[in-house]
């Protein structure tokens, strides 16, 4: 599906199936397959026609499948970049930890730089990093272990998060209720439930009923090719809208709630997410609609102070002007805008979905309020 511009990840190994031959609720998005020292991800470019799995060794296909979006969404690009660096660690050939520390940084500045936005890259890295510095005298060999166990780790809590901030967030709602997601940020975006999504399913399981709205999400359509086909898969009402249709269904009273995702929420409560957010955030304001994100503490960035600190990821203009369209839809040589999220300001925001609780307005208070939980639920562990 990518098209001029893009060079797409090498595939060493392939499993293929076409849409309807497997239900892709039960396909892992992000993997490790330690016996042959690889990523394993589902290639999103290629959803929901194709279901291809991509075995990654290397890590410039691992760095081009994060910036192609052939794994995407903030906590799964998280977890691959955990894997990835453990990958990269592995193969590090020396006895003394000064060179294969040297040489770890140097893999982990690489993998940090494929997106930007995001924060649960640089998050899971330096969780990453974290390991080999606490562990400097054991045996190298002791350290890719311990290294191992962290990404394993850090998988295995994002599914524990993204369940409990469902739970929160189906707290908030009533059967029969309809929704509003922009993007993905579902099972696809993460190791399991998604976030925006996860109150949809968990709410799926009681027979709650909702009927959920997924805006397309120009220019890369997550919203229509990947949204739409979880939630469909899971047996959700769904239905596909422009994104500058959500006034129009909001103002028909269509939608009781808004669930979004993030790729980096400020201290201030500001919230990055794939751009359109903030435009849906204003109509639910103007509606009256709560419109509520979701994030895990992983992507909350304490050190970063409000939303024009977050650093903004612009993508390559053809993803406008030509990817979806047999002919280029754009004159040649126009100037293209192609900033691939927005910040949500946190006046528009109703409420932050944690996996620590729900934090409501002053952010400022109560985000510092579900860290210090966080802070006490690691001290009882
Ligand atoms: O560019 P993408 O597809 O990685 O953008 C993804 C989003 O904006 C998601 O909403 C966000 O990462 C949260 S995923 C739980």
């Amino acid at each position: 599906m990518l098209r001029s511009g893009f060079c797409v990840a090498q595939i060493t190994e392939k499993e293929q199936k076409t849409m309807g031959e497997t239900n892709i609720m039960n396909v892992e998005t992000v993997a490790l397959d330690d016996q042959n020292s690889a990523l394993v991800i589902i290639d999103q470019t290629q959803l929901p026609y194709k279901t291809e799995l991509l075995h990654l060794k290397d890590q410039k296909s691992i760095w081009d499948a994060i910036y192609l979006l052939q794994v995407r969404g903030a906590p799964a690009i998280g977890v691959a970049a955990a894997i990835g660096i453990y990958l990269a660690a592995k193969e590090i050939q020396t006895d003394s930890f000064d060179d294969f520390y040297a040489q770890f940084k140097k893999a982990k500045e690489y993998l940090d730089s494929a997106r930007p936005t995001a924060v649960n890259l640089s998050w899971a890295l330096r969780r990453m990093e974290g390991v080999v510095l606490a562990n400097k005298e054991k045996p190298v060999g002791e350290i890719k272990t311990l290294l191992l166990e962290e990404a394993e780790e850090i998988k295995r809590e994002d599914i524990w998060v993204c369940k409990t901030i469902g739970e929160f967030g189906l707290s908030l709602l009533k059967p029969k209720m309809g929704l509003l997601t922009h993007c993905n940020a579902g099972q696809l975006a993460t190791s399991k439930y998604g976030t925006a999504t996860a109150p949809m399913y968990l709410g799926q399981e009681k027979g709650y009923d909702f009927k959920v709205f997924c805006d397309e999400t120009r220019p890369l359509l997550q919203g229509a090719r990947l949204t739409a086909y979880e939630l469909m898969s899971s047996g959700l009402d769904t239905t596909v809208i422009c994104d500058n249709m959500a006034p129009t269904v909001m103002k028909n009273g269509w939608v009781n709630a808004v669930f979004v995702g993030c790729d980096r929420v400020a201290a201030n409560g500001d919230a990055a997410n794939k751009v359109g957010t903030s435009y849906v955030a204003l109509a639910a304001k103007y509606y009256n609609i709560p419109f509520y994100v979701c994030a895990p503490t992983s992507t909350i960035d304490m050190d970063c102070e409000n939303g024009a600190k977050i650093h903004i990821e612009e993508r390559p203009a053809e993803e406008v002007t030509e990817m979806w369209y047999e002919k280029r839809m754009a004159p040649e040589g126009v100037k293209v805008f192609n900033p691939a999220f927005d910040v949500t300001d946190a006046q528009n925001i109703t409420a932050i979905i944690t996996e620590y609780g729900i934090a409501y307005p002053p952010y400022e208070q109560s985000l510092q309020e579900i860290f210090k939980k966080k802070a006490q639920a690691k001290d009882n562990k």
